[in-house]
């Protein structure tokens, strides 16, 4: 059973006390429905990672913990056993104790493209909604954000963050693992700051109560980053694929930008603003020695690299900020 006690007891007295019942009952909810197979496993993993201070910290332009000196050859070990149970790692990379973590997903990439834009983390309270691995929980830690929130139903992403948190328990951030659904569709008091959400509009049935959804979530003022597939077109054209989309499931909707635009601003966003906007690259996505899984180059048409393998445009992600 994964506990996060300690991590709701870290919001007693902070801005976000009023948040706990609700990440309580969203827990509980979510754990009582489902429970990954491997989850013990992995817990008494976790249980014995040795206890070592890193002597190394760097989060500003990588996330690398420790060095290698720092452990013995039978600590190194388990950190390598670690690494490969936790199989397949998606997003990165990392470095922990001089074993890098090669993930499917060049995440620092998209960091660099998002964050000259943003708003400046420092002293903000933060939501990260589909955040998965919590790799950029690390760089909003870096970019001084007073706490961090991350919200990914999967608990093998709990787990590879929890990996870290053991070396750095003292940092701000928490990775709950519960999904959107489980958090309050109402406004509460004290929203959130900033919210990113990021490659998680397209797996929604209902992008526009979605979008509603975040914008109770922030308070007065809040911004929202949200990153999403989109295709070319105007601002009345959406792609709804047939079937599988580069072969991912529980794709629905992939706006073109200016349709994004419209949604957010129908929605009650202001200050609407398209960042960035990034054709996804097989360096980008690849198969690496941590992610042995299939990946972009095997969804894209062998013929035609600019269709994916059930002919749609290839992905596109765009990114918009804004605020309530
Ligand atoms: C494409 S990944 C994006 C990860 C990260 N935000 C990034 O941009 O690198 C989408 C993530 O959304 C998570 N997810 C799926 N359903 C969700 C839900 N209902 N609520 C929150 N997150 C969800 C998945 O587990 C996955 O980690």
């Amino acid at each position: 059973m994964i506990r996060c006690s300690d991590d709701l007891k870290m919001l007693e007295k902070t801005r976000l006390e009023n948040w706990i019942p609700y990440f309580q009952k969203g827990l509980e909810t979510r754990l009582a429905q489902y429970e990954h197979g491997q989850l013990h496993k992995w817990q008494k993993l976790l249980n014995a990672l040795p206890d070592i201070s890193p002597s190394v910290v760097n989060l500003s332009d990588t996330v690398k913990i420790g060095q290698k000196e720092d452990l013995t050859a039978e600590q190194h070990q388990m950190i390598s056993d670690i690494i490969e149970e936790f199989h397949p790692w998606r997003k990165g990379p990392f470095a922990l104790f001089g074993h890098e973590i090669d993930c499917e997903w060049r995440s620092d990439w998209k960091w660099q493209r998002i964050v000259p834009h943003i708003s400046p983390l420092k002293n903000r309270h933060v939501l990260d909604i589909g955040c998965g691995n919590g790799y950029h929980l690390w760089r909003m830690a870096a970019e001084k954000a007073k706490r961090v929130i991350g919200i990914d139903p999967s608990q093998l992403f709990w787990a590879q963050f929890q990996l870290f948190k053991h070396y750095l328990p003292q940092y701000p951030l928490h990775l709950l693992p519960i999904g959107i659904e489980h958090l309050p569709a109402q406004m509460i008091s004290h929203g959130f700051d900033s919210i990113f959400c990021m490659g998680v509009l397209y797996h929604r049935r209902s992008p526009i109560d979605f979008l509603i959804h975040l914008k109770s979530l922030l308070r007065e003022g809040g911004e929202l980053i949200l990153e999403t597939l989109v295709i070319e077109g105007d601002e009345n054209q959406v792609l709804v694929p047939e079937d599988r989309y580069a072969q991912m499931r529980n794709v629905w909707f992939i706006p073109s930008a200016p349709a994004l635009e419209k949604w957010l601003a129908r929605t009650g966003f202001k200050n609407i603003e398209l960042i960035d906007v990034n054709q996804t690259s097989p360096d980008e996505q690849r198969q690496t020695k941590n992610m042995t899984y299939q990946s972009l180059s095997d969804f894209l048409d062998p013929e035609n690299n600019q269709l994916t393998i059930e002919g749609y445009p290839a992905p596109k992600r765009a990114t918009l900020i804004a605020t309530t």
